[in-house]
């Protein structure tokens, strides 16, 4: 208990899956957390759920591809809690197909969202910890930001984007000594009702097994990641117990990017 104590959280895209799972982690070691989805229902449940086990934790609206909504997510946090010392920038979508298949309106979405959301946080949220003297922000990518994926172009883009985005952010911090520390977390495929909901579309049917067992090949340990083992490297990179990473690239794959 308490390794994040007394910081204040901001946590996207936390209505479902790993965000939810962060949240709830950050709030059980002590952090007051701002969830944010454009999912007004799952995010009032994972506040629900962080209050219920005795956290605190408020929910705002927020569409992560808007700088409008990113200026009042902010203020509101200061407002309330006047201070920001984590933020995780972890909402997404994934646009699953050929290169030959992506629009250009399909490309420019999964980037407005997984790539320029992650910027506006960086921006926004290092002007807020400036002022906090200092904090952590986590970029969540994915190993599709390390390697190539079949019929996954925009989102390897952008993840690979949200990577480099990443460094150079921490070289500019560095340069600016500002007290922030910013780093990117790469999931392998764990088991939230994201990935669920992909496997169920083919449900009862043969493509239903194949793609169940093309995300289980994707592990080297055998099984899917839990949203826990993402949720708990998150919690070290906020914590000051990772205080000398900064510009880093944290992988939890069980392996995958390693020895493919
Ligand atoms: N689950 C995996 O296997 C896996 C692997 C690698 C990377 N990731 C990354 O982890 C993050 C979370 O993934 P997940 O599996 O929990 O997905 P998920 O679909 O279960 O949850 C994503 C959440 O983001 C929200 N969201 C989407 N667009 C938004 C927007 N514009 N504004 C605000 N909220 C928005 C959704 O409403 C949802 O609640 C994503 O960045 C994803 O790319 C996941």
């Amino acid at each position: 208990m308490g390794r994040v104590a007394g910081k204040v959280a901001l946590v996207t895209g936390a209505a479902s899956g790993l965000g939810r799972a962060t949240a709830i982690r950050l709030a059980e070691e002590g952090a007051r957390v701002m969830v944010t989805d454009w999912e007004d229902r799952g995010g009032a449940e994972t506040v629900d759920l962080i209050k219920g086990a005795g956290g605190e934790a408020r929910f705002r609206h927020q569409d992560v591809s808007s700088e409008e909504e990113w200026q009042a997510t902010i203020d509101e946090i200061i407002a309330t809690w006047g201070r920001l010392d984590v933020l995780v920038n972890n909402a997404a979508v994934i646009i699953a197909k050929s290169i030959r298949d992506t629009t250009l309106k399909d490309w420019r979405w999964q980037n407005s969202i997984a790539l320029d959301g992650v910027f506006l946080g960086v921006k926004y949220g290092c002007a807020a910890m400036e002022k906090s003297g200092g904090g952590s922000i986590i970029n969540i990518s994915s190993i599709a930001g390390i390697i190539g994926l079949d019929r996954s172009a925009a989102y390897c883009a952008a993840k690979g984007g949200v990577r480099l985005l990443t460094k150079a952010a921490a070289a500019e911090f560095a340069r600016l000594k500002n007290g922030v520390r910013v780093n990117s977390v790469h999931p392998g495929v764990i088991r939230t009702p994201g990935v669920e909901k992909t496997i169920r579309k083919y449900g009862g049917t043969d493509k239903e097994a194949k793609v169940r067992a093309s995300f289980e090949a994707m592990s080297p340990l055998g099984e899917l990641g839990e949203p826990s083992d993402i949720a708990n490297g998150v919690l070290y990179l906020a914590s000051d117990e990772s205080k000398y990473m900064h510009g880093a690239e944290l992988v939890i794959d069980a392996g995958f990017s390693a020895v493919r």
